[in-house]
C-alpha cells in the first residue's frame, strides 16, 4: 500500500486497490462517496482518535459488499431520514410513488385510517402520517418482530412532525390476521418475489444482506398468498376504500385478474422507468 497521510488519501488509495471488486457490489461508487459515508460512519470525536485498527470495522464491512445504507444505518425516503438496520428492506426509491399516490388519495377521498402491511422500518405507515394534511390513524403490521422494533424506532424519532391527533398502532402477526377494526384504506409493497424463477434476477448484494422475508415468498405459494390478502383486505376496507399496492412488473397482470375477484376495480400504475409496479384495487 502507499504511503498515506490523512484518512481521505487512505480511503482513495483503498478505492484504487479495491476498485473492480467494490464496482460489484456498489454500482456508481466513487471515493467521494466512500469518504462521505467513512465520515457519516464515524462522528467527529472518533475520527479524532482514529487509528488504523479502529478503522479496520468499516472497511471489512465495505469488502463484505453490506449496503452503505446498513453501515450508516439511515435511509431518507420521501421527506425523512430512517433508521435502517438489516432486520429490514432498505427502502426503495420507487416506493416514495405508493406514498405520493396515497396521499392524493387520502385528500380527494378524505380517507381517515388505513394500514400498512409488512411495515418493516415503517416509511410508507410514517411518510404518510408526516405528509398527511388531515390526521390519520395507521396500523403497522409485519411478521417479523425486530422489523417491528426498527419501526418503533423511527416511530419515536418521527412523531414530533405528525399531527397530534394521528396516531400509529404496532402490530404484530401475518397480513390482515392482527387488524381489528376495519380501515379506509390498506398499503403494502409486500414481499413479492417468487422464490423460485425470481430469485436469479435479484442482485447479489440485495440478495446476501437483505432480508429474506421481506422479499422472497414460497415456491408455489404465490397465488394463495395474494389470495389471501386480497380476500382479507377487501373484508376489512371500509366502503369506497381501497387496497395500494406494490408488485413485481411480471406478475401484476395476474394479480390484477386476481384482485377482481373480490374488488369492483382495479388499475396498474407505472414508476418512473416506466414498468408496471402498482395495483390498486378499489371497493366502490
Ligand atoms: C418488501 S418489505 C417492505 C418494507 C417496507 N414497507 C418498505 O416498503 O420498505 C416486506 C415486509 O413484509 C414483511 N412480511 C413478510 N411476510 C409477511 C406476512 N405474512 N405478514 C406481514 N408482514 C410480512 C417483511 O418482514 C418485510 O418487513
Amino acid at each position: 500500500m502507499k504511503k498515506i497521510k490523512t484518512v481521505e488519501s487512505f480511503i482513495q488509495c483503498f478505492f484504487e486497490e479495491n476498485i473492480e471488486q467494490l464496482k460489484l457490489n456498489y454500482p456508481g461508487i466513487s471515493a467521494r462517496i466512500l469518504i462521505d459515508v467513512f465520515c457519516q460512519f464515524f462522528n467527529n470525536s472518533a475520527r479524532n482518535a482514529m487509528t488504523k485498527d479502529s478503522m479496520d470495522p468499516f472497511f471489512m464491512r465495505i469488502k463484505e459488499g453490506v449496503p452503505l445504507e446498513y453501515i450508516v444505518e439511515e435511509k431518507f425516503f420521501f421527506n425523512s431520514p430512517f433508521y435502517v438496520n438489516p432486520n429490514v428492506l432498505i427502502p426503495r426509491n420507487e416506493t416514495e410513488i405508493l406514498v405520493e399516490k396515497a396521499l392524493e388519495h387520502i385528500s380527494k377521498r378524505g380517507w381517515k385510517s388505513f394500514a400498512d402491511i409488512g411495515t418493516g422500518s415503517g416509511c410508507i405507515a410514517l411518510s404518510l402520517l408526516t405528509e398527511s394534511r388531515s390526521p390519520l390513524k395507521g396500523f403497522a403490521v409485519d411478521v417479523d418482530r425486530s422489523a417491528l422494533d426498527v419501526c418503533k424506532t423511527n416511530h419515536r424519532r418521527l412523531k414530533s412532525k405528525m399531527p397530534i391527533d394521528s396516531s400509529l398502532e404496532l402490530l404484530l402477526g401475518d397480513r390482515i390476521d392482527p387488524l381489528q377494526e376495519s380501515v379506509d384504506f390498506i398499503v403494502t409493497n409486500p414481499p413479492y418475489i417468487d422464490d423460485n424463477e425470481g430469485r436469479k434476477g435479484v442482485h447479489h448484494q440485495t440478495d446476501g444482506h437483505e432480508p429474506e422475508l421481506s422479499l422472497y415468498l414460497p415456491e408455489g405459494e404465490y397465488d394463495s398468498w395474494f389470495e389471501k390478502l386480497f380476500k382479507d383486505s377487501h373484508r376489512m376496507i371500509n366502503d369506497g376504500g381501497a387496497l395500494l399496492m406494490e408488485g413485481h412488473e411480471d406478475k401484476l397482470d395476474a394479480l390484477k385478474d386476481l384482485s377482481l375477484t373480490v374488488f369492483n376495480n382495479a388499475k396498474i400504475i407505472q414508476d418512473y422507468t416506466g414498468a408496471k409496479r402498482f395495483l390498486f384495487a378499489y371497493k366502490d
